[in-house]
């Protein structure tokens, strides 16, 4: 008898996608090998270089064969140094044993979803939304409850706006602020509020610091600092962006110790520990000097002042105002007419015909926007608006 070999997918990725910010990379690189002058619109990585003095501890690593395992769950030495930063910028009280180090922050979200959720549980998600978020709770077999936000206020959230989607079924409230796509920041009292309301109802709060140093019009805040919010709060947090680090692949994660016991168990069985190269270079970034940060800050604001007002100055397009992060998300319905009814549409036809990629709103649960990332030079950002400018109005 011939022996058959079961090819067919596990049921559980065909309930995930591919991440469409890759996907349009991935096409613009396509374009850019063909020869084609794409302006790229589409990556969320800051142009900065890594800084010197976190290259310079990656090499002394080397140098001095720090290149074995380490802990699963990281160094204790990288543990302690973000429990200090996170102290120092936030007045928050972790303790090693309530940290572990992942593969970037998109792992620790990852493990803290798959760690957490049973079939059924559900995940509250404000929209729009990182289209990571979707994936990983769908993966994990658990629902995602969407709760709008209102474009003319901005994409903020309230609380009043989350209330009525908790249930008995409720496991996690996750907040993401400042909010990759829109960049809208979550005000410091509602953000309490929806902490009492969670917390009071045995919810966990699970809050995506990624961005949470690149602010315009308010100071770093974390709601862990709050008392006793250890207890509830999952801290997810990244090292790519803050210090320009995507490639380095450093996040971690703050949670209470069981549920870290519960993220190294999974960990230990897939990744392992993160390069240990790169966790002696974050041990740096986290220590070192942190000028860097502020110098980064003062750029993207140059630019979101920019690419806003010029956004603005396209007949038709709305954009509000980002406050942090480095994201522009416009309404462009207004091209919504020969042969583009979808943001997809709208961001394949731009690629097409003009070059410039962008993110269609889509991926992030709205139909009538698309993200533009300006963590690029003023130089690219001008020539790509001028294009999207000119697209848009021949439309
Ligand atoms: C909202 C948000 N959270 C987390 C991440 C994870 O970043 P990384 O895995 O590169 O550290 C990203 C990256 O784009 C993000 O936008």
């Amino acid at each position: 008898m011939e022996l058959q070999v079961k090819t067919d997918i596990a049921e559980r990725i065909a309930s995930i996608s591919v991440s469409s910010t890759m996907r349009v990379s991935a096409e613009a690189e396509r374009l850019r090998a063909q020869g084609v002058d794409v302006v790229d619109f589409g990556a969320g990585e800051p142009d900065f270089p890594t800084p010197d003095n976190i290259k310079r501890a990656a090499m002394r690593a080397i140098e001095q064969n720090f290149t074995k395992y380490t802990n699963a769950g990281g160094t204790l030495e990288l543990k302690q140094a973000v429990c200090e930063r996170h102290a120092h910028d936030f007045g928050t009280a972790y303790q090693p044993s309530e940290c572990l180090i992942t593969v970037g922050g998109k792992h620790v979200i990852f493990n803290l979803t798959q760690a957490l959720l049973n079939p059924g549980d559900e995940v509250v998600i404000p929209v729009p939304y990182w289209v990571t978020y979707k994936d990983v709770v769908n993966y994990a077999g658990a629902k995602c409850v969407f709760v709008d936000t209102d474009e003319d206020q901005g994409f903020t959230l309230t609380a009043a706006m989350i209330e009525p989607y908790l249930t008995a079924r409720t496991k996690i409230v996750l907040i993401n602020s400042p909010a990759n796509p829109s960049g809208a920041v979550l005000d410091r009292e509602e953000f309490e509020k929806i902490y009492r309301m969670t917390s009071r109802r045995g919810i966990f709060l699970m809050t995506d610091e990624c961005y949470c140093h690149f602010l315009y019009d308010s100071e770093p805040f974390s709601i862990a600092s709050l008392p006793g919010a250890k207890e509830t709060v999952l801290v997810a947090g990244s090292l790519s962006k803050t210090y320009a680090m995507t490639g380095w692949r450093i996040g971690f994660g703050l949670a209470p110790a069981p549920v870290i016991g519960a993220l190294l168990k999974l960990q230990s069985h897939s990744t392992s520990n993160p390069t240990s190269i790169a966790q002696k270079a974050a041990v740096e970034a986290l220590r070192g000097p942190q000028e860097s940060v502020e110098i980064m800050l003062a750029e993207y604001r140059k630019r979101r002042d920019f690419i806003v007002a010029r956004l603005r100055a396209i007949p038709g397009v709305r954009c509000a105002e980002p406050k942090g992060a480095f994201y522009a998300y416009p309404n462009i319905g207004v091209a919504f007419k020969n042969g583009i009814s979808s943001s997809v549409q709208f961001a394949e036809k731009l690629l097409e015909k003009a070059a410039v990629a962008v993110v269609p709103g889509e991926a992030f649960g709205t139909d009538r926007h698309v993200r533009i990332s300006y963590a690029t030079s003023m130089h690219e950002l001008e020539r790509g608006l001028e294009r999207i400018h000119r697209f848009i109005v021949e439309q």
